[in-house]
């Protein structure tokens, strides 16, 4: 049978730059962003290891810009920023965890076969994720040690150690709408662990008694809970992952591995929002 040739009108032929220019290659720097994929072996699952790690940096960095900008509007009471800035970051951390997929196959033999390659790389030396977790209050005392050969990299996550997190800009804020908030909270050392107060606790009971007047802080609150129940739900993915491809064995970092991420797994970020639910009665 003959087919008619295919006249494609102006309406349905994509445009393109009349200078040859690629601009979507352009805009999102392609040529340099494709030039990145270069596995060490030839192991065929290295490929897929190395675009998840990549693509997770990515996400971490796009999730720092939005808890950044959410801490800043926190701070300056604009809570509607803040709220859909944090649920904007609830779409790329489902999209991080999401990413494990593609890992999810991967066997001992397979991870065994480029291991080596990387040497003691490991995700404990991320900077982006190091962020993220200071900017969820979680400032464990190893996790600047980790930078002491790299000074540069060392100052940058001081200067976020010493920030407030999401949470102090939370209780910041609960101050500055007349919530009784303890002025050592307000004004503490941001570097060590905040680990809970039981004074914080009451005056979220407080926000969420007096809905009517205070809902956008309720959904401040919430907002903050889900972001924290996402960023465990990664840590949980990566450890079924990590068992899956390496068992009990030590990790690259030096590690005890599996064991070593166990402990934080179940890490409750801004521990108030969950004490607050053993006596929560709505
Ligand atoms: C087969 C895949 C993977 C395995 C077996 C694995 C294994 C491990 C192990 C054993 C640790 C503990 C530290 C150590 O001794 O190395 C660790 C930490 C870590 N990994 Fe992975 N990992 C995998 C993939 C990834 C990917 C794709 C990322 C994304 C960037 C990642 C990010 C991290 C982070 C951020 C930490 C530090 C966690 C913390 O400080 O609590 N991992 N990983």
């Amino acid at each position: 049978m003959k087919t008619a040739p295919v006249h494609l009108s102006a309406e349905s032929c994509p445009r393109v730059a009349e200078n040859g220019a690629n601009e979507y290659e352009d805009y999102a720097e392609l040529r340099a962003l494709l030039q990145l994929q270069n596995p060490r072996t030839d192991a065929p699952a290295e490929l897929s290891f190395l675009i998840v790690t990549q693509v997770m940096e990515l996400y971490f960095t796009l999730l720092r810009h939005e808890w950044e900008r959410a801490r800043a509007a926190i701070l300056d009471g604009d809570v509607r920023t803040a709220v859909r800035t944090l649920r904007r970051g609830h779409g790329a951390q489902d999209a991080l965890t999401g990413a494990w997929e593609a890992l999810r196959t991967l066997t001992p033999a397979e991870f065994d076969a480029f291991r080596e390659s990387f040497g003691i790389a490991s995700g404990v030396q991320s900077v982006q994720y190091r962020h993220l977790e200071f900017l969820l209050g979680a400032r464990h005392p190893h996790a600047l040690a980790v930078h002491e050969r790299t000074p540069d990299r060392q100052a940058e996550l001081r200067a976020q150690a010493e920030a407030p997190s999401l949470y102090d800009a939370a209780l910041r804020l609960l101050h500055a709408r007349g919530f009784a908030i303890p002025s050592e909270l307000l004004h503490r050392d941001h570097v060590i662990q905040y680990v809970g107060d039981d004074r914080a606790v009451a005056a979220w009971q407080a926000v969420y008694e007096s809905e009517a007047g205070h809902a956008d802080l309720v959904d401040l609150a919430d907002a903050l809970f889900d972001t924290a129940e996402r960023q465990v739900r990664w840590k949980q993915r990566h450890l079924l992952i990590v068992w899956r491809a390496m068992g009990d064995k030590p990790g690259s970092a030096g590690t005890s591995g599996a064991q070593w991420l166990e402990r934080g797994v179940h890490r409750k970020y801004f521990p108030d929002l969950w004490t607050l639910r053993d006596g929560f009665a709505a």
